[in-house]
């Protein structure tokens, strides 16, 4: 009997455990989402100047390592709650996992041009990167 509460309460927690991490993946990833929109805030102003674009470097490592991460922090599940995500995300997985592919191939493009210094090279990466990588995506996975 006491073995059966036991299980039962064990039961309990890890439902809760489950809410609970799953409230927590659209939180973190909405969170990094915006700190990567705070990294493009960052640049804009540097690409326009043609300034020292090498010093943006850390920026676009870590949008590398972020969005390496992407794809698994849209689990299943985590699409109802406090998220504009679109069922798309999950029902074509396929053209979500390749826009997230191309966004991390363009950022290797900018970091490319950060460690060489190149300044009007990066410009006209960062011009490309919000409307074609960015947008391109939430055209398709993320409501408006
Ligand atoms: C592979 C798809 C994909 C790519 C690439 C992508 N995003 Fe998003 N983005 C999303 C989805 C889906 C959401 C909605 C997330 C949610 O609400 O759970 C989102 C939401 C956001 C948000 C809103 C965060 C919030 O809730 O306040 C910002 C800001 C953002 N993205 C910035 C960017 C920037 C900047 C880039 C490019 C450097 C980018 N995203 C690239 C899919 C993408």
């Amino acid at each position: 009997m006491k073995m059966r509460i036991w299980v039962a309460a064990l039961g309990m927690a890890a439902l809760a455990g489950t809410a609970f991490a799953q409230g927590d993946v659209i939180a973190e990833r909405r969170a990094g989402l915006k700190r990567m929109g705070g990294h493009m805030d960052a640049f804009k102003p540097v690409a326009e100047a043609r300034g020292d674009v090498a010093a943006l470097a850390p920026r676009v490592d870590d949008m590398i390592a972020w969005f390496r991460t992407m794809p698994d922090r849209f689990p299943a599940g985590s699409n109802t709650g406090d998220t504009k995500a679109l069922p798309a995300v999950w029902s074509e997985r396929a053209g979500f996992e390749a826009a997230n592919t191309r966004m991390l191939g363009q950022l290797e493009v900018l970091k490319a041009a950060a460690t060489a210094g190149d300044a009007a090279g990066f410009a006209t990466a960062y011009q490309a990167t919000g409307p074609q990588f960015c947008g391109a995506c939430h055209r398709t996975y993320r409501a408006r």
